[in-house]
């Protein structure tokens, strides 16, 4: 059972000393071990010596489980706690200087209290415990793009974590020197007194993960779940890098970035933008269909960009992180043969299922179904016994470098160039497969007003959960100013990109998916890298320019031109009827939404007010 007693041995003897003279640095690591009283302090060189004797560490501790390995070699599966399995949205709070500045969209808690209130929680937290000391670059060493954090936790399992998702340990305090970094503290919230047994999985039932924009800090209490706890990610390298993005002009975003060459050999970048759990590390990771000889996709990142405008007026981007954080269930050899792969070895698993000879398993992963295994909560299970054998959101954590389809340019320190931008949210109706907004600003307002339909558990709400750039969780200040640093950014670029809307989920009458998804969105990108690069067709709807049918590649793909017609159809009254509902999104932000995207939407109202009741593509 994960949270049975188990004795670990608490002060490593490897235990050692800062090897650094940034004077910031060294203070702050005092300042907060007197807080919090840990009983050794750990600094991270990012060994792979250190790597491995943290994770017989937690082995011996109960953590982990190493799988079996001719079948996963240097692999290893955590379950937590049942109360610890995902990031807890509404215990994340924007502590900016006034409610203002966080925005509508983000809880706001005023940061004096919020320092007090944090100042109790972490009085003596790390007793009986190690504390690492984990200094970080997200981003590639020594890149223009990239940033230094230094992470405080008590968890061995995060300091591993750490060393996978981010350049992590020694190389990064020799680039780091005496300059500043973003301090990031993260404690399980579980003391131990003096002889007290640990257990599998500490964390803390009052939890806190604390965002200070104003000073750039970062606070975490009680979890010890990925995107609460790996404090690079969606922490850093989105909530805070979203300010210094504002206040330096780049853009700090939560997109994939992916490269596309076609057999010419000509090679073009995009950004995607979906909110979570809508299949970003697949898109990422796409491998053409058959027909689509010699053309080639590459992955620069799955979760996160970093992009900032060049000498040239033209945007690069790179990927901050290191490593994977992905979703497991549902993942397999038809959705991303890629993932697959990439999970071969060196690997984390969290709170997927184990089977009977030490590998893992997951809902989705072989059609067949293993006859026992034991499941994310350490129970016998078996198929039928009406519970899931891995968490919905089981991870698995693994180096990019793995990733067979990794670019070549991953980790060059410029970054890619950005030829394209992709939004998109999951919308059974009225939203068609591809279009692109008219110019930069319509671009913006498509990303501002997108959304996911609401799941059933979610009835009585809108029927669309806004999710504005794939952002509503991750963006470290107002949104509405957010968007008119967008509008700004677009003002000063030589070559802005395309940006284009896809929606993959659209349902017929049936509540079928018309389109087939995963490798077949090929033929999507292919039209959008058209439009790009000047040659693909389209034409003008209510929504933006749109492909007809014979605008796309249909080689090897049954589609009939009906089933794209009706995927392709406006009807009138749901689009008017969207328009409404993004009147009431636009209202909450009152004086700072920019004008320009409301006018965007009442170009829209006029434009299907002058359409026929049903717009067909022709
Ligand atoms: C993630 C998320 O874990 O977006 O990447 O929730
Ligand atoms: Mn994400």
């Amino acid at each position: 059972m994960p949270n049975s007693p188990v004795k670990v041995a608490k002060t490593p003897v490897w235990a050692r000393e800062a090897h650094t003279k940034n004077a910031r640095l060294i203070h702050w690591v005092e300042e907060v071990a007197k807080l919090t009283k840990p009983d050794s302090i750990h600094w991270c060189d990012g060994s792979q010596e250190e790597y491995d004797t943290l994770c017989n560490l937690l082995v011996d501790g109960g953590t982990f489980t190493r799988l079996n390995a001719e079948k996963r070699p240097n692999s290893f599966l955590a379950r937590s706690n049942p109360s610890d399995v995902a990031r807890v949205e509404d215990r994340t709070f924007i502590c900016s200087k006034t409610r203002e500045d966080a925005g509508p969209t983000n809880n706001w808690a005023n940061p004096d209290e919020m320092r007090a209130t944090l100042h109790g929680l972490f009085d003596g937290c790390m007793k009986g415990r190690t504390m690492y000391v984990i200094p970080f670059s997200m981003g590639p060493l020594g890149s223009d793009i990239a940033q230094i954090g230094v992470e405080l936790s008590d968890s061995a399992y995060v300091a591993v974590h750490m060393r996978i998702m981010t350049r992590m340990g020694q190389k990064v305090l020799d680039v780091l020197g005496d300059h500043d970094f973003v301090p990031a503290i993260h404690s399980v919230g579980a003391p131990l007194a003096a002889g007290q047994a640990d257990v599998a999985w500490p964390c803390n039932d009052n939890k806190y993960i604390v965002h200070f924009p104003d000073t750039r800090e970062i606070w975490s209490f009680g979890s010890g779940y990925g995107g609460n706890a790996l404090l690079g990610k969606k922490c850093f390298a989105l909530r805070i890098a979203s300010v210094m993005a504002r206040d330096e002009g780049w853009l700090a975003e939560h997109m994939l970035i992916l490269g596309v060459k076609n057999p010419a050999g000509e090679k073009q970048y995009v950004a995607a933008a979906f909110p979570s759990a809508c299949g970003k590390t697949n898109f990422a990771m796409l491998i053409p269909p058959e027909s689509y000889k010699g053309w080639e996709i590459t992955t620069i990142g799955d979760d996160i960009a970093w992009i900032k405008p060049d000498a040239n007026g033209k945007l690069r981007a790179i990927n901050p992180e290191n490593g994977l954080f992905g979703v497991a269930p549902g993942t397999n050899e038809k959705s991303n043969p890629n993932a697959l792969k990439t999970l071969k070895a060196n690997c984390i698993f969290t709170n997927v299922a184990l089977t009977d000879d030490g590998d893992v398993w997951w809902e989705g992963m072989t059609d067949e179904v293993p006859s026992h295994l034991i499941d994310w909560t350490g129970q016998d299970w078996t198929p039928g016994c009406g519970r899931a054998a891995a968490h919905p959101n089981s991870r698995f954590t693994a180096p990019a470098s793995q990733v067979p389809s990794i670019d070549p340019d991953w980790e060059n320190p410029a970054g890619v160039p950005i030829a394209a931008f992709i939004v998109g949210g999951r919308v059974s109706k009225s939203f068609p497969l591809v279009f692109q907004a008219y110019n930069w600003t319509h671009g913006v307002y498509l990303a501002a007003t997108m959304g996911s339909e609401a799941t059933a558990a979610a009835v009585g709400q809108a029927a669309m959960r806004r999710d504005p750039f794939a952002m509503l969780p991750f963006c470290g200040y107002n949104m509405a100013d957010y968007w008119s640093h967008w509008l700004k950014i677009g003002r000063n670029l030589s070559h802005a990109p395309g940006i284009f809307r896809v929606n993959w989920f659209r349902k017929d009458a049936n509540g079928k998916f018309i389109w087939p998804g995963f490798g077949e969105n090929m033929r999507a990108l292919e039209w959008i890298i058209g439009r790009v690069s000047g040659h693909a067709d389209a034409v003008e709807s209510p929504y933006g320019f749109m492909p007809r049918y014979e605008d796309l590649n249909w080689t090897g793909l049954e589609f009939p031109k009906e089933k794209y017609d009706a995927m392709a159809k406006v009807d009138r009254a749901a689009g008017l009827s969207e328009t409404v509902e993004q009147a009431t999104h636009f209202a909450q932000f009152g004086s700072r939404l920019p004008r320009e995207l409301e006018l965007h939407r009442q170009m829209l109202v006029l434009r299907l007010e002058r359409s026929p009741e049903v717009w067909e593509v022709k």
